[in-house]
């Protein structure tokens, strides 16, 4: 632990996909995930915000490697003095202090899916049990009973993934850290759940939709704005969420924004927020609205990524600093970006 006065220096991580991936390959690097983890060690910042895609699928052994990578991350937590003792502090579950939010990969095998792909599986079954038994004795017959249902309703019963296992093994979904003239909103961008649309409709097929390409959705929506609204408005207001606000160049026409961009954009531009934080494309990149930075970050550690894997450092005074860190074999610093702190002055002659 340490006393600190404020947050000045923000790591921003994004899309590490730990677990396997498609055919049993792994995507996430682990001699790179091991950079990360001295580099962000030997930087020391204040707080690291991971803007989702932590797992490769949601699945519940995928967050147990998460979790175990994630706890290698050796940064003090700061402690508030009494005086200065200031809302909310929702951190994850974690002895550094690590604030994230879920990807679309982290939503998925989640229990929603797992009882459709079971009661998918369960029919099918049913099918294949009543054609292919139809000729065998009783005895016979729950003999294939047993062999094919037995690992089905197992399979169900052991697996845990998704949103349920991203709140037991990192930390809650949507959550707010209140520092000394720091604020930092986390929100769920991969839409699941009763959260789908205006008349509360959810069907499976609008589900994936709104996890692939991310929906904030009616009922989170004014969350957020709540949220921001207990801000002191000369706090540095970050809002992080995995889905891109703004489409990204070079990543295709197909799944590149919220389905719900334009409402959050409004309702982010109206409220003072000074920066956003998202990933999901892995392309790094920045996007300067209206004098609102958007930074998007690339992949950390995955190999699924279009230039070497990055990291963003962040640092706020006065001047708002972004740097992007190279990893692999060409480490560099790149500076992306320097922005006025249009809040410093006032707020240092606040404090
Ligand atoms: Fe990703
Ligand atoms: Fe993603």
């Amino acid at each position: 632990m340490k006393v600190i006065e404020e947050i000045k220096r923000i790591i921003h991580l994004s899309d590490l996909h730990i677990g396997e991936s498609y055919k049993g390959k792994e995507i996430f690097r682990r001699d790179i995930g091991d950079q990360l983890v001295e580099e962000v060690n030997e930087i020391k910042p204040d707080i690291i915000v991971i803007s989702g895609d932590i797992t490769a699928d949601g699945y519940e052994h995928e967050y147990k490697m998460a979790r175990e990578f994630l706890s290698r991350f050796k940064v003090p937590k700061m402690i508030d003095t009494e005086e200065n003792n200031i809302g909310l502090k929702e951190l994850d579950q974690f002895d550094s202090p690590i604030f994230s939010v879920p990807g679309n990969h982290d939503t998925r095998h989640g229990s929603f899916d797992l009882k459709l792909k079971f009661l998918r599986e369960l029919v099918d079954t049913y099918k294949e049990y009543d054609v292919k038994t139809r000729e065998l004795s009783g005895k016979e017959q729950n003999k294939f009973f047993i062999k094919r249902f037995k690992p089905l309703i197992i399979d169900f019963f052991n697996s845990c993934g998704g949103l349920t296992a991203f709140e037991k093994y990192i930390g809650k979904a949507q959550k707010i850290y209140n520092g000394k003239g720091f604020y930092l909103v986390g929100v769920n961008s991969s839409g699941v759940g009763k959260d789908m649309d205006a008349d509360g409709d959810v069907d499976f097929d609008d589900v994936k939709m709104a996890r692939s390409l991310g929906l904030v959705g009616v009922k989170t929506l004014p969350w957020i704005e709540k949220s921001v609204k207990k801000a002191d408005p000369d706090d540095f207001i970050i809002v992080v969420m995995h889905h891109h606000l703004i489409g990204i160049p070079d990543t295709g026409n197909d799944d590149n924004v919220l389905m719900d961009s334009g409402d959050i954009l409004r309702l982010l531009l109206s409220c003072g927020v000074d920066l956003v934080l998202n990933g999901h494309k892995h392309n790094p990149w920045l996007w300067n609205l209206n004098g609102l930075p958007v930074l998007d970050g690339g992949s950390c550690a995955s190999s699924s990524t279009p230039c070497d894997n990055n990291f963003n450092l962040i640092e706020i005074e006065e001047e708002i600093v972004i740097k992007r860190r190279y990893l692999g074999k060409h480490k560099r610093w790149e500076e992306v970006a320097r922005f006025k702190n249009k809040k410093f002055k006032r707020r240092k002659r606040n404090l």
